[in-house]
């Protein structure tokens, strides 16, 4: 048996994070995980594998769409399934790799196994019981079931995200079931590889929460790209048979019911928080009435010496927020101020165009009372993004109308994900949409898009 000052339960990008931070506040930290690699969900079955075949699939696509238009002339080249799974599996290795030195960088234990918390300061993991002072819980989150889904990532025909980065081979067809994150950044990398993609959404939009102004155009751009999308149309089950799968949607506005058959079925309509088996119930740690575990503004649990952080408590399920919860817990374990500023956490669609966005949306800003002015600006106005080929697209800004603050943007269109940390910055440093304006922003970038929709709040964009 050991002893330590701080067990963080799960290695994904919120626990592993909150023990670095820890063992450079000083304090002796061990990790439980009963993966056979660090990085959680994210590095090894999210966001890295994902952003592999996103990359892998976006050159094939320029391959098909604008090398001849740059003078780049040849045959389109073959898809080697394999070699391009081995490319993915080999960007995450380096990376889970990459997060085992950071743990003997810093002497932090990998205690190998899955965690049960067996009271306040007490983690047992297989026959061996260890003593902390403090316990994260840092468990993360897995796909939702959908009511006659049955996923069975083995067979790879009905699959969730994690089934979907290891098809056997590139599908003819595919349906996507939930316009989400998941649904539509692998239901693209599909798209772009040949396979025929209809995606099967509840609402009437796709990406819920998004912008209204995004959600129209990256709608449009996807259905330009191949994607199919039927909205208003809640799944009610899919089977499969013989390597076939038929889903049977329901659709809202007539009540009629309608099937489509498809060589893959990616269930894709949200997640949930990975508790099981933890012994949160046994520990008497309460949980929020949506499963997730409850918790004050500083991270603590109702049990003393109990925290938890990232997709297992309340708020988006990104990895970087936390990340950020992570750092923080692990400030206030060692007795500082840990703080996380919930309204500027950026999301990102990792599409090609990007979509990016930060803090409130038009329809958000407008439910506040508040009066809100939208400074808006085109990519077809923007000299890199043309010579990208990504005209489409614009920056959104939305401002207080009185006092010119920033209170959020949104992005669709080439680097979207890279640009929208300056307004992220903006927003913390409390800034008028005036200061980004005044800002010089090198030419030709990208990024002076969001200068021109600053400026459109003010005295008018140049490029327009
Ligand atoms: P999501 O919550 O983003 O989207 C699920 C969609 O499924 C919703 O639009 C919902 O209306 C729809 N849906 C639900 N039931 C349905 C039914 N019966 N029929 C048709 N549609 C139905 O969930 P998603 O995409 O699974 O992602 C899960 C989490 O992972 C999200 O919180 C997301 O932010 C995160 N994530 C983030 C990424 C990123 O930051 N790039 C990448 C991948 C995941």
């Amino acid at each position: 048996m050991s002893s330590y000052d701080l067990i963080v339960i799960g290695a994904g990008p919120g626990g592993y994070v909150c023990a670095i931070r820890a063992a450079q506040l000083g304090l002796k930290v061990a990790v439980v995980e009963g993966r056979a690699t660090l990085g959680g969900t994210c590095l090894n079955v999210g966001c890295i594998p994902s952003k592999a075949l996103l990359h892998a699939s976006h050159m094939y696509h320029e391959a098909g769409h604008n090398f001849e238009k740059m003078g780049l002339m040849g045959e389109l080249p073959a898809i080697d399934w394999t070699v391009m799974q081995g490319y993915k599996a080999e960007t995450v290795e380096t990376n889970t790799k990459g997060i085992e030195f950071l743990f003997k960088k810093n002497k932090i234990d990998w205690i190998k196994g899955w965690g049960v918390i067996e009271g306040p300061g007490k983690v047992k993991v297989g026959d061996e019981t260890h003593d902390a002072k403090n316990i994260a819980i840092a468990t993360g989150s897995e796909p939702s079931p959908l009511k006659g889904v049955e996923v069975d990532n083995d067979a790879g025909v009905i699959v969730d995200s994690t089934g979907a980065l290891v098809l056997a081979k590139i599908p003819e067809t595919m349906v996507v079931i939930g316009a989400g994150v998941i649904g539509l950044e692998l239901g693209s990398v599909y798209a772009r590889l040949g396979t025929k993609v209809t995606v099967i959404e509840y609402l009437d939009a796709i990406t819920p929460g998004m912008d209204a102004d995004i959600q129209k155009q990256f709608q449009r751009t996807l259905t330009k790209q191949g994607l199919t999308f039927v909205l208003g149309a809640a799944v009610q089950s899919a089977t499969a048979k013989d390597g076939q799968a038929t889903v049977t949607y329901k659709l809202r506005k007539d009540d009629s019911e309608q099937q489509v058959e498809a060589d893959v079925v990616l269930l894709a309509t949200g997640r949930r928080p990975f508790l099981n088996g933890l012994g949160l119930e046994a520990a008497g740690v309460a949980l929020t009435d949506r499963g997730q575990v409850a918790i004050d503004d500083h991270w603590r649990t109702n049990v003393p010496g109990i925290y938890a952080i990232g997709d297992a408590v309340a708020g988006p399920m990104l990895a970087h927020k936390a990340e950020d919860e992570g750092i923080a817990a692990a400030e206030v374990i060692a007795g500082k101020a840990g703080h996380v500023n919930y309204d500027v956490i950026p999301g990102v669609i990792y599409t090609s165009p990007e979509v990016a966005s930060v803090g409130l949306t038009e329809a958000a800003a407008k439910e506040t009372g508040r009066k809100v002015k939208v400074g808006k600006f085109p990519f077809m106005g923007n000299a890199r993004a043309k010579a990208l080929f990504q005209g489409d697209g614009f920056v959104k800004i939305i401002a207080d109308a009185d006092t010119d603050r920033v209170l959020g943007c949104h992005i669709i269109g080439p680097n979207a994900g890279e640009m929208i940390h300056e307004v992220c910055v903006a927003m913390e440093f409390g800034a008028s949409a005036e200061d980004i304006a005044m800002t010089c922003h090198a030419h030709p970038t990208t990024s002076e898009a969001v200068r021109e929709a600053a400026l459109a709040l003010g005295g008018g964009a140049i490029h327009v």
